[in-house]
């Protein structure tokens, strides 16, 4: 009964308050389309993401996660994106290592004057996560850990 056209993939976006926040804000209040899929958690600047959060997001359901701040330069704290960056970049070894599929993870810039970017960005990661399915495998091993007392309040 189910097909890969059916499958409406949950994408979590953590994004920083001053840049991606509002070009969402933007592309909402300029009417632009896009998938709904996507819930926002925003934050004061991309350098406070703990990269763990991307795994919690996987073990609690998410299919597909967006991280995205201002661009290189813009941060209003001069350079958490570039700490974010350079963390994301041994965390995605890491991920990779690991056997977490790294192709549900898509790291961006979007200003607050890039709503349609914003719209391109959730639509195309809608799309390539729909086309990748759900990803039960990460799931069924975040019950297994949790069912054995491996979870993080253990
Ligand atoms: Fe946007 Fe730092 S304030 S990345």
């Amino acid at each position: 009964m189910s097909s890969s056209t059916e499958f409406e993939p949950k994408i979590i976006a953590f994004v920083c308050n001053w840049c991606t926040y509002a070009g969402a804000d933007l592309t909402g209040t300029s009417r632009l389309k896009y998938a709904t899929n996507v819930k926002i958690v925003r934050f004061p600047c991309t350098g406070r993401i703990d990269f763990l959060l991307l795994l919690k997001s996987f073990a609690q359901g998410a299919d597909g996660v967006i991280v995205s701040g201002c661009h290189p330069n813009d941060c209003h704290y001069t350079s958490g994106n570039f700490h974010a960056r350079r963390r994301w970049i041994a965390f995605r070894t890491v991920l990779d290592l690991m056997g977490v599929d790294i192709r549900r993870i898509q790291y961006s810039w979007v200003s607050a004057a890039e709503g349609s970017k914003w719209a391109d960005l959730v639509n195309n990661t809608v799309a390539d996560i729909r086309a990748l399915g759900p990803y039960a495998e990460y799931q069924k091993v975040a019950e297994y850990l949790e069912k054995e007392g491996f979870d993080e309040e253990a």
